[in-house]
């Protein structure tokens, strides 16, 4: 006989399809919805809730789930539909990609196991609800609030958009179990932009914008004490990633304690768990509950290229591609496409950051105009639509990187992006402010990686002299190129490699604009493991032959960031002390200054003074011990890289080797660089 309850459900049946619960958690769209097996069918996962209900027989009196007892238009007062068992908000709150009205607000709610152990049944979803508010004690009605599932489908992740927001407002947010609503999450803090109209001078209520831009933070390379000390020691606005947010690779983090878990990632499994650990960071944790992120990835679409797997591009990495042997990299099996899935899958269940546009190749290149004080433009030069790139084993990348028809951005990005920097011009923004993974201008780097990184722009000159050409030829003025990828700073004037004719490199008259490259959170520097005093050496020498670049610096790790007026963009670098614990303890190593209008580094650059690396034309502190450090250092570091080949790590000694005899013959750092001087 069937039971009333069962009874009643299937009258339920026939008419109920509402998912409104599922959809609201844009989670279970990670990453593109309509995109075969890059996001999940709602309606199945209702089904599966559905059919879990029916099969339902024990007394639901233990549980106080009535909060839904008609969900999906059935009587479930007889039967645990929800989760009933508590929740841990096990990653604290985030929050990102905010406009002048709404923004993606996230957290995780992960099931309670019993006292008894007994794990939860997947099967049943969990209910979150939140609430945001418009001040920090949460009283009052709150702007938004809303309910919504979240299942072991999305790793129990939790990702909504908060609406009907004021702009350029700041605003704190909460979740709540639905069931259990004593059980709340920590507040987070988060923010609106400016109404694309807002005059410059009263984007932020007239008061300066502050980014903070990172890259490049490993887990196994120490604590992410340069986000807490953006969170902490400074008045970010918004928080901006260019990529390596996270590493695939394993390395050993043992002589600090962290050791990251599993295996080198190729599986979802494998990316949700690396993901789950760098979250445990305090300052990681501290830096997305104090503000809103901006983020792209690196590898497969995640900002650098780690977030899928070193060197990528559009059809592979360094280790890995759809072929027999690119298949068998590692002990999954997984093929480059099925990596590549699961790593940008993970990334969008992991990160407040929204879809773009679904049927257009994961893209996550986007642009978002504050005010009329600037558009930020985020693009993806990693895995878009990149021709091949440098994967250590190919050499050819070298001499065919100056080919006309090899693309960094892919041609649909590349005319989205002349067509952006024009609109933005037209419609009168200040500042064109460009966030990318990797170093745009050209840097000889020989006496580090024998060469030039291939894997940066260099190897794609074609692709940055149209870039540079449009912004000569259509006079866009007061654009910003941020650089992430490179682990070491790299501040320059924009203008074409080696044309010292149209540019002056003491006056910066003729540079169109100008690249703030930082260095890396935590990950390792190119200079190796140099004292701070042989690596301004090094960057002095760097700085010397390098037309472009006006300050290098290698030794610290950290952040930098911009504070935006209509009149000038300040840039902060901070450098870290000490990332072997957590802390909070770094130092401004150099401030920059660009005035509107003037598209060059203002003069005389970091008010000619900086506090660590080295400035064109600015003796450095003498470094005797220099000669057997680069040597030792360089071969270490290229040791160190599970990829770097017996031949690379054989080059960068040669070169080192090489540009330390220049040293030894009499070319001292100091002398050449006060001769550019
Ligand atoms: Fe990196």
């Amino acid at each position: 006989m069937r039971s009333s309850f069962a009874v009643a459900f299937a009258a339920a049946l026939g008419y109920v399809q509402a998912t409104e619960l599922l959809d609201r958690n844009l989670a279970y769209r990670s990453p593109f919805l309509d995109v075969p097996d890059f996001s999940h069918d709602t309606r199945a996962i209702q089904a599966r809730h559905i059919e879990l209900a029916k099969r339902q027989t024990v007394d639901a009196s233990g549980f106080s789930d009535d909060h839904y007892p008609t969900f999906y238009g059935g009587d479930f007062s007889n039967a645990p539909f929800l989760w009933s068992g508590g929740v841990n908000f096990t990653h604290s709150v985030a929050s990102g990609d905010p406009d002048d009205s709404s923004i993606l607000l996230w957290t995780r709610a992960v099931p309670i196991a019993s006292s008894s152990g007994t794990v939860p049944d997947q099967s049943v979803p969990v209910c979150v609800s939140f609430k945001i508010f418009d001040n920090q004690k949460l009283s009052g009605r709150p702007v938004d609030s809303g309910e919504a599932f979240t299942s072991y489908d999305v790793d129990f992740t939790l990702k909504v958009e908060a609406t009907g927001l004021k702009p350029d407002t700041k605003y704190w947010f909460q979740f709540a179990d639905c069931i259990n609503p004593t059980t709340v999450s920590p507040v987070g803090a988060t923010r609106t932009l400016s109404h694309p109209d807002t005059p410059a001078d009263q984007v932020n209520g007239g008061k300066p914008l502050t980014l903070a831009v990172f890259s490049c933070s490993q887990f196994q390379a120490g604590y992410f004490n340069a986000y807490g000390v953006a969170a902490h020691n400074t008045s970010a606005d918004v928080f901006v990633h260019l990529g390596d947010y996270i590493y695939e690779s394993l390395g050993s983090g043992a002589k600090i304690g962290r050791q990251v878990l599993g295996r080198e990632l190729a599986t979802i499994f494998d990316y949700r768990q690396r993901l789950n650990q760098y979250r445990t960071d305090v300052s990681l944790r501290t830096a997305h509950e104090t503000g809103p992120w901006i983020t792209v990835w690196v590898c497969i679409a995640l900002s650098d290229d780690h977030e899928v797997a070193d060197q990528s591009w559009k059809a592979g990495t360094a280790n890995s591609n759809d072929s027999t042997t690119g298949c068998k990299f590692s002990a999954s099996g997984a093929c480059f496409t099925d990596r590549k899935m699961a790593g940008v899958r993970a990334y969008h269940e992991w990160m407040p950051i929204r879809q773009v546009a679904v049927d257009d190749k994961l893209r996550i290149w986007r642009n978002f105009q504050i005010g009329k004080l600037l558009d930020l433009t985020m693009l993806d030069t990693r895995q878009y639509d990149r021709d091949i790139t440098d994967l250590y084993y190919n050499t050819v990348i070298q001499s065919i990187s100056g080919f006309n028809n090899r693309s960094l951005m892919g041609a649909a990005q590349e005319q989205w992006f002349s067509q952006t920097l024009d609109q933005s011009k037209k419609r009168g923004a200040v500042w064109r402010i460009v966030g990318q993974q990797i170093v745009f201008i050209q840097l000889n780097e020989t006496a580090l990686l024998g060469g030039f990184d291939v894997d940066a722009w260099d190897g794609y000159k074609a692709n940055r002299q149209r870039i540079l050409d449009h912004l000569y030829a259509n006079k866009v003025s007061n654009t910003l190129i941020l650089s992430g990828d490179s682990h070491a700073n790299w501040v320059s004037d924009l203008a074409h490699p080696n044309d010292t004719t149209t540019y002056d490199p003491v006056s910066g008259k003729g540079a169109i604009g100008v690249e703030f490259a930082g260095t890396a959170v935590t990950s390792g520097s190119p200079f190796g493991s140099l004292s701070s005093t042989d690596a301004d050496a090094v960057s002095s020498l760097l700085t010397g032959i390098n037309p472009d670049l006006q300050w290098s610096e290698g030794h610290f790790r950290g952040f930098f960031t911009l504070t935006i007026d209509p009149h000038n963009v300040k840039a902060t670098y901070y450098a870290m002390r000490n990332i072997s614990n957590a802390n909070l303890d770094s130092f401004a190593s150099a401030v920059f200054n660009v005035k509107a209008g003037e598209n060059k580094l203002s003069r005389p650059v970091a008010g000619g003074n900086v506090t660590a690396g080295a400035l064109k034309g600015k003796a450095v502190p003498s470094a005797s011990a220099i000669i057997a450090s680069i040597v030792s250092s360089v071969t270490a570091a290229e040791a160190e890289s599970a990829t770097a080949t017996a031949a690379a790590s054989s080059a960068a000694a040669t070169a080192a080797s090489s540009f330390a005899n220049s040293v030894v013959s009499g070319t001292s750092i100091v002398a050449s660089s006060s001769t550019a001087a």
